[in-house]
């Protein structure tokens, strides 16, 4: 055993220095990308169309992955015309699936660049690149014997990862899932929780629909957001429940705000995608304004604007990644001026600072070295 593993390291040490300046992992990833493990890749198997504007990518993970829990998300990584564009996306597969597989829902947002071209031009065998799954929007163990999932729109993503993971296991938790689409064709994965709801006794389905007519699903009628008031007639024991929430801005604010006026907000957890665009005291550090010092480009910069959409309208390059504040492919240095942390409202930053344009905005004139 001990002269295998001498062996096995001077075997290893053989194909570094026959290798140098790459690394053996190097060479296995140009034979098969899905080999190297220092840039883990996936294959998409298939894909597969959820509802008009939602695709699921069923994608087999290569040798660097290492698993996810339920409720986590990944960057993945896709080339597109020679350029490489990273985006963040909630793993909707429960986690060690039988087929091995991990998937991801994409919504494709119009005139966006990335999510038109995963969700409408992929095709099975392409090759993406895969972060790390990663995140915090995750069951606890044990996991709490009553629960309540609060979703909107594509926010069932990370959920339905959670409640594959929940199904899979003997016994589920008395969980109530109230989900709110503009109509039952636009439910993200529908038929599946509907048969879900319909198998397991202890998960309860409310589909909230924002847009019908009296007379039937359909466009053309008055928009209705689920209220505090529905929820209660809907959930009455909400108060008592471990409470999961994901879906727009505007609802996650508003659930926040109940929770909180409840005195219960340590019962829920939020994933958010998107940033408030109402930061307070916008306007206190004077007019936002951008000077680029490296490209020597200039341009005004409203409050609750990204620095980085900010340099990507004046035509600087600026280098990004997940676009939302978590894989730090965005940062740059700041020469002069402070700025807000979109997430938070907090205005900070020093002379030499890294900052993140995808979540930082200008509070008043700012320089930044790009
Ligand atoms: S682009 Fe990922 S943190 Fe900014």
């Amino acid at each position: 055993m001990i002269a295998t593993a001498w062996w096995g390291r001077r075997l290893a040490r053989a194909a570094e220095w026959l290798t140098t300046p790459l690394l053996p992992d190097d060479y296995l990833g140009l034979v098969n990308p899905l080999w190297s493990a220092s840039e883990p890749c996936g294959r998409v198997e298939s894909v597969r169309r959820e509802t008009a504007d939602a695709t699921t990518l069923l994608i087999r993970p290569g040798r660097g992955w290492a698993g996810h829990h339920p409720g986590h998300h990944l960057r993945v990584g896709v080339e597109i015309q020679g350029v490489l564009h990273w985006r963040v996306y909630s793993i909707t597969s429960a986690p060690d699936s039988p087929d091995g597989l991990v998937s991801i829902t994409v919504k494709t947002l119009p005139g966006g660049r990335v999510s038109p071209h995963l969700g409408r031009h992929t095709a099975p065998g392409t090759v993406l690149r895969l972060g790390a799954a990663e995140g915090d929007f995750t069951l606890p163990f044990p996991v709490p014997p009553r629960l309540l999932l609060l979703t909107a729109g594509v926010g069932i993503t990370p959920v339905m990862g959670i409640l594959r993971a929940l199904a899979a296991r003997d016994t589920v938790p008395d969980t109530v899932l109230v989900h709110s689409a503009a109509t039952p064709q636009d439910v993200v994965f529908g038929p599946e929780l509907r048969e879900l709801a319909r198998r397991k006794a202890a998960l309860t389905l409310h589909e909230h629909y924002t847009r019908m007519h009296p007379g039937g699903p359909g466009a053309g009628a008055r928009s209705r957001r689920l209220t505090a008031d529905r929820l209660a007639d809907l959930v009455p024991d909400w108060r008592e429940r471990d409470t999961w929430a994901c879906g727009p801005v505007g609802m996650l604010e508003a659930v926040e705000r109940h929770w909180a006026q409840a005195g219960i907000a340590e019962h829920l957890h939020v994933e958010r995608f998107r940033f408030a665009t109402t930061p307070a005291g916008a306007e206190a550090n004077g007019p936002g304004r951008v000077r680029f010092t490296v490209t020597g480009r200039e341009a005004d910069a409203a409050p609750c604007v990204p620095l980085l959409v900010v340099g990507e309208d004046a035509g600087v390059p600026m280098p990004s990644g997940c676009r939302m504040g978590i894989c730090h492919s965005c940062v740059a240095r700041l020469v002069r001026g402070r700025v807000r942390d979109l997430r938070t409202g907090r205005i900070h930053g020093e002379a030499g600072d890294l900052v993140q344009t995808c979540v930082s905005a200008a509070a008043g004139p700012v320089h930044l070295e790009l």
